[in-house]
C-alpha cells in the first residue's frame, strides 16, 4: 500500500472506533485489513501450533501468520524453529504439503539448496565453483532463509512474532497465560499433546466478528437455544428411563438451560493488548465415576490441595487477541487466521491430557465434536450470524457497530477492566478488543 495511503488511513481510524462503538469500514475496508495485518498480525506474537505436531526433528507444519507463509520445524537439538517458507535463491516456497518430515535437512526443490532446520544455509550443488569470486556462500545472510524475528514455546504452545521489538511472549499473554496453565495443570503428568488433526472451517466474514462472538456470553442462550432445547429434550428423556443422562447432552442443554439471567452472573476480566477471560464453567464438577477416578490420578500426582487448586480454576473461556480463542478446562482451542477481509480461516483443535483416563479425553473429543466442530448445529448456527453480520456490515443500511450494552459500569482495576457484577453479558469484552486494535492500528 503506497505510504500516502497508509498515511490517510491512519487519519481516518481515529474517527473509527468510539469507545462503545466502531464504523462498519473496520470490518469491511480492504485497506484496513492490508494495515491490520501489517500493525497487529505481522506484529504480535501470534501462535503458531503445539511441539506435539512436530515431534520428531526435521517434522514440520506450515502456518500462516498474517499474509506471510510461516513454517514450524523441530530441529536436531530439540528446538522448535519458526522460518519463512521460502526458498532464498528464487524464492521457492521450500515445503508444498501442510506437514511432514523434511528429514535431516530442507531441500528445495528447484535446485537443491539445502538448509539445517535453523535455516542456516547447508550446501549448495558445486558451491565452491558456482560462487567462486561473488560474497555468497554459507556465511552470506541472503543465501539463509530467514526466521521470524521471534519464537518462544510456552509448555508445548509455540508463538512466533514477526517483529524484532515488543514484550516478551509471558510479558505479552499477560493474565491470559491462564489458559495454557490451566490447560497444562489438568493433565497428571503436566503436559498436553494435541490430537491430529483439526478441523479447518473458512468463514465468509471478518475476523474480528469471530473474535468479538467468543466472549459473547448475550448469544448462546439466543443463537443456540432451538439446540439446546432439543438436546435438553432427550437429556430429560433418558433421565427418566435410566436413572442418568450422559454428560454429553449437558454440553449442549446447557444452552438451554443456562438463560440470560445466569449468564449475567458471570463476570469478564478485560486485559491489555485485548485479552480477556470468561470466568464460569458450565461443567463444573461433575461426580460421576470417570470424574471421582481422574480426580484420584491427580492426587497422586500432586496431592490433595494442589489438585484442589488446579479443578478449582473456574474460566470458561480465554480469549488472546487477536488469533486465539481457548477452552482450557475442556482442551479446546481454536486458531484465528485471516485470509482476507471478508474471509477468515478457523483451526479447531483439541488436547489430550497426558496420564488422565481415556474417559476424560472422550469428554473432550464429545465437546469438541458436539459444540465447536462445523458438523454441529452450535457452530453452523454461530457461522450463519458471522455471514449474516458481514453482510449487514457491507451494506449502506448504517455505519455503527454498537457495543454499548453495560456501558459505564465496567471497574477499572489497575490495568483490568472487570465486568461489575450481574453484567456478565457485558459488551466490555469487545470495547477491550477494539481498545487494543486501535491502539495497534496507531503504532507506526
Ligand atoms: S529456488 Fe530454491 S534452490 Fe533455487
Ligand atoms: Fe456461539
Amino acid at each position: 500500500m503506497p505510504q500516502q495511503r497508509v498515511a490517510d488511513l491512519s487519519c481516518r481510524l481515529s474517527e473509527y472506533v468510539e469507545p462503545d462503538r466502531v464504523r462498519r469500514e473496520v470490518y469491511t475496508d480492504p485497506a484496513i485489513f492490508e494495515l491490520e495485518m501489517r500493525r497487529i498480525h505481522e506484529r504480535v506474537w501470534i501462535y503458531c501450533g503445539h511441539e506435539s505436531q512436530v515431534p520428531k526433528a526435521g517434522d514440520y507444519y506450515v502456518v500462516q501468520i498474517g499474509r506471510q507463509p510461516m513454517v514450524m520445524v523441530r530441529g536436531a537439538d530439540g528446538k522448535v524453529n519458526v522460518l519463512y517458507n521460502r526458498c532464498p535463491h528464487r524464492g521457492n516456497m521450500m515445503v508444498g504439503d501442510r506437514h511432514g518430515s523434511s528429514g535431516e535437512f530442507f531441500r528445495c526443490s528447484y535446485h537443491a539448496w539445502t538448509f539445517h532446520h535453523d535455516g542456516r544455509l547447508r550446501s549448495i550443488p558445486m558451491m565452491e565453483s558456482g560462487y567462486a569470486g561473488t560474497p555468497y556462500g554459507k556465511d552470506h545472510p541472503d543465501c539463509s532463509m530467514k526466521r521470524a524475528a521471534r519464537a518462544e514455546n510456552y509448555r508445548g504452545f509455540v508463538f512466533a512474532s514477526l517483529s524484532p521489538e515488543g514484550l516478551s511472549l509471558v510479558d505479552f499473554l499477560g493474565k491470559a497465560i491462564v489458559a495454557f496453565d490451566d490447560m497444562c495443570d489438568r493433565a497428571p503428568q503436566g503436559e498436553v499433546e494435541i490430537v491430529p488433526n483439526c478441523f479447518r472451517v473458512i468463514q465468509k466474514s471478518n475476523w474480528k466478528i469471530f473474535l468479538e462472538n467468543q466472549l459473547d456470553a448475550l448469544h448462546p442462550s439466543v443463537t443456540h437455544q432451538s439446540t439446546g432445547r432439543a438436546a435438553h429434550e432427550v437429556e430429560k428423556d433418558i433421565e427418566k428411563k435410566s436413572g442418568h443422562a450422559p454428560l454429553s447432552y449437558h454440553m449442549l442443554s446447557a444452552f438451554a438451560t443456562v438463560t440470560i439471567d445466569k449468564w449475567d452472573n458471570f463476570q469478564t476480566l478485560n486485559y491489555p493488548h485485548g485479552h480477556c477471560i470468561l470466568t464460569g464453567y458450565m461443567g463444573l464438577r461433575p461426580k460421576d465415576p470417570d470424574t471421582l477416578a481422574y480426580e484420584k490420578t491427580l492426587v497422586d500426582a500432586y496431592g490433595e490441595k494442589r489438585m484442589e487448586e488446579i479443578l478449582g480454576v473456574n474460566i470458561h473461556h480465554v480469549l488472546i487477541y487477536p488469533g486465539l480463542s481457548v477452552q482450557s478446562p475442556l482442551q479446546q482451542l481454536r486458531a484465528v487466521r485471516p485470509l482476507g477481509v471478508d474471509r477468515t480461516l478457523t483451526e479447531i483443535w483439541h488436547f489430550r491430557l497426558k496420564g488422565a483416563p481415556e474417559a476424560i479425553y472422550r469428554r473432550s473429543l464429545a465437546y469438541y465434536n458436539l459444540v465447536n466442530s462445523p458438523a454441529t448445529l452450535v457452530n453452523a448456527d454461530d457461522l450463519e450470524n458471522f455471514w449474516k453480520c458481514h453482510q449487514g456490515l457491507s451494506s449502506e443500511g448504517g455505519d455503527w457497530v454498537s457495543f454499548a450494552r453495560h456501558f459505564g459500569r465496567d471497574l477499572q482495576k489497575g490495568e483490568m477492566v472487570e465486568t461489575a457484577a450481574n453484567c456478565g453479558t457485558s459488551e466490555a469484552p469487545m470495547r477491550n478488543q477494539m481498545k487494543a486494535w486501535a491502539r495497534y492500528m496507531a503504532a507506526q
